[in-house]
């Protein structure tokens, strides 16, 4: 068996951002236009008026206070609501390639690797392009990689589950390095009519290189000590779009084929569970609570992140022990705990322990404890 670390992470951030006034102004202007067309029928009782979103809400109810996007004009115009990302020929990268490659050439930048030391490529994401080829297999033609590629899907967990099946392949001896990367354009599934959720994602990627630890020269490298991994089943985190939708017309285009969540059941059941993972995960390695310098979390709510650390640590977390990057990416999905890990480690010292933990739809809750080299 082999030792692993990450030797390399990546971000790719679009250069679109929006803020929850631009946001909130194209909602309410939406919500009013429906009341007006609707009038009568919400007035007999058939339909009910839409609600207006305020930015102060969102801010306190999430800390988000802006994301970025890949488009940010059909998301903010009131007649479309949701980004405009032109089809593309079959001859052409699709989007969330472009986004791996470039997230990828900087982890690999980081690690000191070129394509020829990569053996696989593991997509690691919530949201497809379409069925097949893998956009891994795309990703891997892009960058020049030989060897392996493929897709896998585990919602906002899918790093940390993709960083744990890299580990393996290099435990293992199948893999010198294993590229994983993380393209998440989280608005392409986002119902920005739905008030109590169109605040919560934006777009991002990243990229991590793992690989064995006798043949790692960077300085940023990261001892893979150990990763953990929970599932258990939940309709409160849900999307209901797929092959077989247009095997039930009935269904085609309605809110549940959109991301849909139950968010305070969410917060309640998902807190206590990432808790109790990383604390049995730290216990099962003999690591004490208090001797982890930092928690990359995953970045989906504020006050979600506050309460995970208290119950750990028994006290509030320093930003300096729990980063916050979702006040200006909001919920990238599985690229959000990478983007903290990637932002904020250059500080820490020489042995140093990390936990980088990820949670979401599923249930799905990875905890990946990591130590400076
Ligand atoms: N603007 C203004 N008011 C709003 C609003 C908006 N956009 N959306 C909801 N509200 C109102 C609600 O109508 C409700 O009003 P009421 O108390 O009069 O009924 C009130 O604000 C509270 O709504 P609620 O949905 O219970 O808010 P919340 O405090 O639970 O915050 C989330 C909502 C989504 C931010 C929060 O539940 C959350 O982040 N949960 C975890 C989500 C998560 O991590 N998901 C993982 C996804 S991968």
């Amino acid at each position: 068996m082999h030792n692993v670390v990450i030797s390399g992470t990546g971000l790719y951030t679009p250069a679109n951002s929006i803020s929850n006034e631009e946001l909130v102004q194209s909602y309410n202007t939406w919500a009013q236009q429906f009341n007006a067309e609707n009038a009568e029928a919400i007035e007999r009782g058939e339909l009910q008026a839409a609600t207006e979103s305020s930015a102060a809400f969102i801010e306190k109810a999430s800390g988000i206070k802006s994301r970025f996007v890949m488009d940010k004009a059909g998301i903010l115009d009131p007649q479309r609501m949701k980004p405009r990302l032109p089809e593309r020929s079959n001859d052409e990268p699709s989007i969330l390639c472009e986004m791996a490659v470039a997230a990828a050439k900087q982890a690999l930048e980081r690690a000191g690797k070129t394509a020829a030391d990569i053996d696989a490529v593991i997509v690691a994401c919530s949201n497809l392009p379409r069925a097949y080829p893998a956009l891994a297999v795309e990703v891997q033609q892009a960058l020049g990689i030989q060897g392996f590629g493929f897709d896998m899907n585990v919602a906002c967990s899918s790093a940390t589950f993709g960083i744990q099946t890299a580990c393996n392949s290099v435990q293992l001896g199948q893999a010198r390095a294993v590229l994983v990367v993380d393209p998440e354009i989280c608005t392409g599934h986002l119902n920005f009519r739905d008030r109590d959720s169109h605040f919560i994602f934006g777009d991002a990627c990243t990229a991590v290189v793992v690989e064995r630890a006798d043949l790692a020269t960077s300085k940023h490298q990261f001892d893979v000590v150990s990763t953990k991994l929970l599932t258990q089943f939940s309709n409160n985190i849900r999307n209901n779009f797929g092959f077989l939708n247009r095997a039930a017309e009935e269904g085609i285009g309605q809110p549940d084929k959109l991301f849909v969540q139950e968010g305070r059941k969410v917060f309640r059941e998902v807190c206590p569970m990432v808790a109790e993972l990383i604390g049995a995960h730290l216990a099962e390695n003999d690591i004490q609570v208090s001797d982890v310098k930092r928690f990359w979390l995953h970045q989906a709510n504020l006050s979600m992140n506050h309460l995970i650390v208290r119950k750990l640590l028994g006290r509030e977390a320093s930003v300096q022990e729990a980063p916050v990057i979702l006040d200006t990416y909001a919920n990238t999905s599985s690229a959000g705990s990478v983007i903290a890990f990637h932002t904020y480690q250059d500080d820490l010292p020489k042995g140093a322990l990390g936990v980088l933990s990820s949670f979401g739809a599923g249930y799905s809750i990875g905890s990946v404890i990591l130590r400076k080299r």
